[in-house]
């Protein structure tokens, strides 16, 4: 793992779309993995500047999202499908046809979730992988749990989670309690990861991820075994 350590998200953010844009020029038709939350946002928007600047070209871009809540239609303001279309997608020169979100209103969820992990397959594998990280360790959906999951599937959320994303809801109570994620797995066949993270808020759970055991109880523990990773962090999210 390596960690660069900023003073704030808006060098988070630019760092990090400085790593997205280098893989797309390296391999135009590359797969980038893509996240949802707050912590992605100012990478968004540099990237959504490179590309309005002419500087990163996304048509030949394929990208495939972390997760989904179960049960909210794409259209629904809290779906991340909206999100990712209101914060990059719709800013950017992508073809529709090359945009991967699950759907949590399939019919057929394990059917959903064995689609989900062919289409990564099929198009080759994930290049490189942007990840948040949730207060209590979760990468994607994966919550703390007592075993790691290796593909695509449904979860129950966690009471933390369901707390720290009512934020974007009227209320708790319609926070959906069940998501579509790529699995651990999936994740770690990523061939890069960066991960941005920011907040004193995140500060456990970052020296859980970095100096912890190895552990699906700190789910992002796990990246400490990939080769690949890069952790942009500000300095209130990492110990001293
Ligand atoms: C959600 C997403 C995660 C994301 C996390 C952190 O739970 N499923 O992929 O990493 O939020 O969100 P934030 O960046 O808003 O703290």
């Amino acid at each position: 793992m390596t960690i660069h350590i900023y003073e704030n998200a808006e060098q988070i953010g630019k760092a990090a779309a400085a790593i997205l844009s280098a893989q797309v020029l390296q391999k135009p038709d590359c797969v980038l993995g893509l996240a949802t939350g707050s912590s992605v946002l100012t990478t968004y928007s540099e990237l959504i500047a490179a590309n309005k600047a002419g500087l990163t070209d996304f048509s030949r871009v394929t990208t495939f999202n972390l997760d989904e809540y179960c049960g909210l239609p794409s259209t629904h303001e809290q779906s991340y499908k909206h999100f990712m279309r209101e914060n990059l997608f719709n800013h950017i020169n992508i073809d529709e046809s090359n945009i991967f979100v699950p759907n949590g209103t399939a019919k057929d969820i394990a059917h959903e979730c064995g689609r989900y992990e062919f289409s990564i397959n099929n198009a080759g594998g994930i290049d490189l992988q942007l990840l948040g990280l949730g207060n209590n360790g979760h990468i994607a959906f994966n919550e703390p749990a007592d075993a790691f999951r290796n593909t695509t599937h449904c979860v129950q959320l966690s009471e933390s989670t369901i707390a720290a994303n009512s934020r974007f809801f009227a209320s708790e109570a319609e926070v959906p309690r069940a998501a579509l994620t790529m699995g651990i797995g999936t994740i770690m066949r990523a061939r890069k990861i960066v991960m941005v993270v920011y907040g004193a808020g995140k500060r456990e759970a970052v020296a859980a991820m970095v100096r912890g055991a190895v552990t699906p109880k700190c789910p992002a523990s796990v990246l400490q075994l990939h080769s690949n990773v890069v952790i942009l962090a500000d300095k209130s999210a990492v110990d001293n």
